[in-house]
């Protein structure tokens, strides 16, 4: 990586460095060794007519298909043969082909090895989440942008598609796992040691509340830094050298990365969301995350023992 510009700007934590690139994210692909990225995590504009401060996002389909597989292209070129790219495509309820267009742009280049669904927001009626999850109420959570609409639902997910070059991409499925409600099934599934099982595909992350999106959000489409900061845990944070999102925008995936001590290289062709990604990245340097495997585990031992207090009681 010795031929790469010189960076906008470095964020150093630790050992650890977020390098900004003030560029189209493909001139900075072209200048990447191939298999040099383990884990890209991004989200590209999504043709929907939304308002970016510079770029256009008013491509005809064809055309910003066209660039998409491009830019797929130059990513897979890059990323390491057992590495992943999480790609998050949201769609608008008028035009819910775009998502799974994007998906298809990629198939010449990588295998789909999982879909997952970020789930934004969700109802849960106290009835079917059973007695054991002690709701005293029907449960309504996140956030939505309500459509008035008597064709089209609210729009309460996106797409993360998980594309490896060869389907094959060895996954961390514990360091997201979710304590066992019911002990007995610890001993029944193999791989179950840790008293957590796998998250599955469906991950609930809601944005956080803000109070003015202007001065709070000031970028139309981010995704929360807990949604990168899982794909990284997915894939492995051990196994991660460098991590990279060719759309930073205000930065999200660097956030991540900052906050689990990965090296991070990202591309943006506007300054001013630049210049806010790097300044989010430099604060969040002190780790919060996830809970740790630790953490998990006494969560786990606390629910094993109050599923046999019950028990005996
Ligand atoms: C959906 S947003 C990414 C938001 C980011 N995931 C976050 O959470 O802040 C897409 C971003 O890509 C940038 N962009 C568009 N075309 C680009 C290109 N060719 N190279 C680099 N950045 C580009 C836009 O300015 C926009 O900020």
């Amino acid at each position: 990586m010795s031929d790469l510009p010189k960076p906008y700007q470095i964020v150093t934590t630790g050992s650890r460095q977020c390098k900004f690139y003030l560029t189209d994210c493909l001139d900075l692909f072209k200048q990447l060794p191939k298999h040099s990225v383990n884990v890209i995590v991004t989200s590209p504009p999504y043709n929907l007519g939304i308002d970016y401060n510079s770029y256009k996002d008013t491509l005809s389909r064809s055309e910003y298909l066209t660039w998409t597989e491009t830019w797929i292209g130059a990513a897979a070129r890059v990323l390491r043969p057992d590495g992943s790219l999480f790609l998050n495509v949201g769609a608008k309820p008028s035009d819910p082909w775009t998502a799974l267009d994007v998906a298809q742009a990629a198939r010449s280049h990588l295998r789909l090895q999982n879909i997952i669904h970020w789930i934004k927001s969700i109802a849960i009626e106290r009835a079917s989440a059973g007695a054991a999850a002690g709701l005293t109420r029907d449960l309504a959570v996140g956030h939505y942008k309500p459509i008035n609409s008597d064709r089209f639902l609210n729009d309460c997910h996106e797409f993360v598609f998980h594309l490896t070059p060869h389907g094959s991409t060895g996954l961390d499925r514990l360091a997201l796992g979710v304590p066992y409600q019911d002990e007995s099934n610890i001993s029944r599934w193999r791989g179950a040691g840790e008293g957590v099982r796998c998250r599955g595909n469906t991950w609930f992350i809601p944005y956080e509340t803000i109070q003015r999106r202007d001065r709070d959000r000031p970028h139309p489409a981010t995704f929360p830094p807990r949604l990168p900061e899982q794909c990284l845990r997915l894939h492995g944070v051990k196994r991660v050298q460098l991590a990279m999102d060719p759309f930073t925008g205000l930065g999200s995936t660097a956030v991540a990365c900052a906050r689990l001590g990965v090296n991070f290289i990202g591309a943006e062709m506007d300054e001013t969301y630049l210049a806010e990604a790097v300044a989010r990245t430099r604060e969040a340097r002190a780790p919060r995350a996830l809970p740790g495997r630790a953490t998990r585990m006494r969560k786990a031992e606390l629910t094993s023992s109050t599923m046999k207090r019950r028990a005996e009681a």
